[in-house]
């Protein structure tokens, strides 16, 4: 793992839309690299810029009121300044996506045969035999029964993790190394949301893709991400090895959300009270009402030290390969403190 060139390189990207007359930065000096075979999970709350990283890569904001700088690199092209047709070529093809809504991002008028076909008329030179069979492939690939059958069907005829199913299959017709996951579970319930977390494992181990899984729920992360990326109000305030992360996490926010995962899991005694579940204080920040200095989860944790408001915090390697954007942790992290 993280050997070798990296399938994707972003170097501080900053993506910032228009509110009235300003730019706001949603994204915001965001780097990292993604490997061929590895599965980076980004993490944090609804608001802090995850969908608009994951769009940004697909190149899906429009140039009139989003300004977006940095690099994103490719095969060594810097894919923000591809020309919207160039970009045409990349999405599918070497990138794929997974949305949260599956039924949102299915085209209710077509049949799912149809829909998987799509990107495989653009993208490749098979004739329609070929992508009639691909077609079943994918279907089988992506565990749904009765593939014929399916490929004839309409969206609304089938249950929410089927057609999640089909979007995945969808973004793998064209066989892409880079697979971006935008919190693929969440519109589904619980059972479901296991399979389709295997299922994106499955992948992985046939494909070697090197996928990004988005989601709020560390606890998704858990068991499948090699690396962790925690994403507060537009930046990274932590990346580590998944490991490294949920057993020496540093920054308060890391160690926020991990107090808020339920404790279902197989090592935790069954009489664990559900009301000692951690509620984080207080919202993300809007992009218009960020704080003007310092760190800015800082305003949500009662007992930070003052120098915390004060100071920007830096991203620094605080371990090998553990990365953190904190000033504050070791003095927190030792005194014992705690219970934001
Ligand atoms: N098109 C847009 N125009 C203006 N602000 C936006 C737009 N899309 C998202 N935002 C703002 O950018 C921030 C990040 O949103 P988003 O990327 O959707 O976060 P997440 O996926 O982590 O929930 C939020 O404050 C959101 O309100
Ligand atoms: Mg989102």
């Amino acid at each position: 793992m993280g050997e070798g060139k990296p399938l994707l390189e972003v170097i501080d990207l900053h993506t910032a839309f228009r509110i009235r007359d300003s730019y706001y930065d949603a994204v915001d000096g965001v780097s990292f690299t993604l490997h061929k075979n590895e599965k980076l999970a980004i993490v944090g709350e609804s608001g802090c810029g995850k969908s608009t990283l994951a769009t940004t890569i697909m190149g899906l904001h429009n140039k009139n009121n989003t300004r977006i700088t940095g690099e994103i690199i490719y095969k060594d092209t810097n894919l923000i300044q591809l020309s919207e047709a160039l970009y045409n070529r990349v999405r599918g093809n070497d990138v794929g996506m997974i949305f949260q809504d599956p039924l949102a991002s299915l085209n209710p008028l077509m049949n799912i045969g149809e829909q998987i076909e799509e990107g495989l008329v653009y993208h490749t030179d098979m004739d329609d035999k070929q992508r009639k069979a691909r077609v079943i492939e994918l279907l089988e690939q992506v565990g749904l029964p009765e593939p014929k059958r399916v490929a004839k069907q309409y969206p609304h005829e089938l249950s929410g993790g089927m057609r999640q199913r089909v979007c995945i299959a969808i973004a793998l017709a064209c066989k892409p190394p880079i697979i971006i996951a935008d919190e693929p579970t969440t519109a589904l319930d619980v059972t479901i949301q296991a399979q389709i977390l295997d299922l994106l494992n499955e992948i992985q181990e046939e494909t070697e893709s090197g996928i990004i899984l988005i989601t709020h729920d560390l606890g998704v992360v858990a068991e499948t991400a090699d690396r962790v990326a925690v994403m507060y109000a537009g930046q990274f305030v932590e990346v580590a090895s998944a490991e490294e992360l949920f057993t020496n996490p540093l920054h308060p926010y890391t160690r926020s959300l991990l107090r808020s995962i339920p404790q279902g899991g197989k090592d935790v005694s069954d009489e664990a009270p559900v009301d000692e579940l951690h509620v984080i204080q207080g919202t993300v920040p809007s992009l218009v009402n960020l704080p003007e200095k310092g760190c800015r989860f800082a305003p949500r944790i009662p007992w930070i030290p003052d120098s915390a408001h004060e100071e920007d915090p830096v991203m620094h390697e605080a371990a090998p390969g553990h990365y953190v954007r904190c000033s504050c942790y070791k003095h927190f992290y030792f005194e014992g403190e705690e219970e934001a």
